[in-house]
């Protein structure tokens, strides 16, 4: 079964059939919300809202140990996390969808991993590639069976949040490699590592990062809102054809 993680403008999945919602608890403490089990694509997936269902949880408060290990108890053998993020790269404008293959962790004071000493010998996962390339090789295949634009790979940097970031900053990612900005990419990946689920995501670019193009004095989030409804609509129809398994 596949997880999907939804984000900023995906609190819903409208083209899911629900079967149930379960209320679960981890030893991590309580997800953002119930898991939603039900149909797309005719196969059976488990969503859940990073950000609760009524977008409640700011990015530096989201529970990510108990997001990933409760899909992770309910069976779910991948995940494909769909975030939202601001745009450095020249060719990242707002509505561009991007599959990432690379991250950059500016993240600070999150729990960012399932080992807390005690008895358990450390493990150190291998994070050489962030992303499951066959994950995703399929939501490019999928993408392009839907006939929806995706661009495969781009450097992904995860900020704390949940302020934007300063113009300077962004030229410092962009210094640095980064060609997207986004403020939940992790702990989310390394935890799904450590727990050995493929993961993968797909970044909806909503905005120009500050001090690029549209977003040189400031960022518009009068815009924001409307790219992003319609890029989640192309997003629910790649979801869709992933599901059902379709490549072009
Ligand atoms: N920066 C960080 N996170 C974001 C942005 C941004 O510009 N847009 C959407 N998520």
């Amino acid at each position: 079964m596949l997880a999907i993680i939804g984000g900023s403008g995906l609190t819903q999945l409208a083209n899911l059939d629900v079967v149930r919602r379960e209320v679960v608890r981890t030893p991590y403490g309580e997800p953002s919300g119930a898991l939603t089990f039900g149909v797309l694509g005719e196969q059976p997936v488990v969503f859940l809202a990073r950000h609760g269902y009524g977008h409640t949880i700011a990015p530096h408060q989201v529970n990510y140990r108990a997001n990933i290990w409760a899909l992770k108890e309910a069976k779910a053998e991948a995940i494909v996390s769909v975030a939202s993020v601001g745009g450095i790269r020249a060719d990242f404008g707002p509505g561009v969808l991007v599959v990432p293959d690379q991250i950059i962790d500016y993240t600070w004071g999150r729990k960012s991993t399932f080992f807390e000493g005690g008895d358990t010998p450390v493990f150190h996962i291998d994070f050489t590639n962030p992303y499951d390339e066959p994950l995703r090789q399929r939501i490019l295949a999928a993408a392009a069976a839907a006939g929806e634009a995706m661009i495969d790979g781009g450097v992904y940097a995860s900020t704390q949040g949940p302020r934007l970031e300063t113009a300077a900053e962004i030229t410092r990612l962009e210094r640095d490699g980064a060609q997207l900005v986004g403020m939940t990419g992790m702990p989310e990946a390394a935890l799904a590592r450590e727990l050995k689920l493929p993961y993968a995501a797909i970044n909806v670019v909503a905005n120009w990062a500050a001090g690029r193009a549209t977003s040189e004095t400031g960022i518009r989030f009068d815009e924001i809102e409307k790219v992003l409804q319609e890029a989640m609509a192309r997003v629910r129809r790649v979801l869709e054809a992933l599901c059902r398994g379709e490549a072009a």
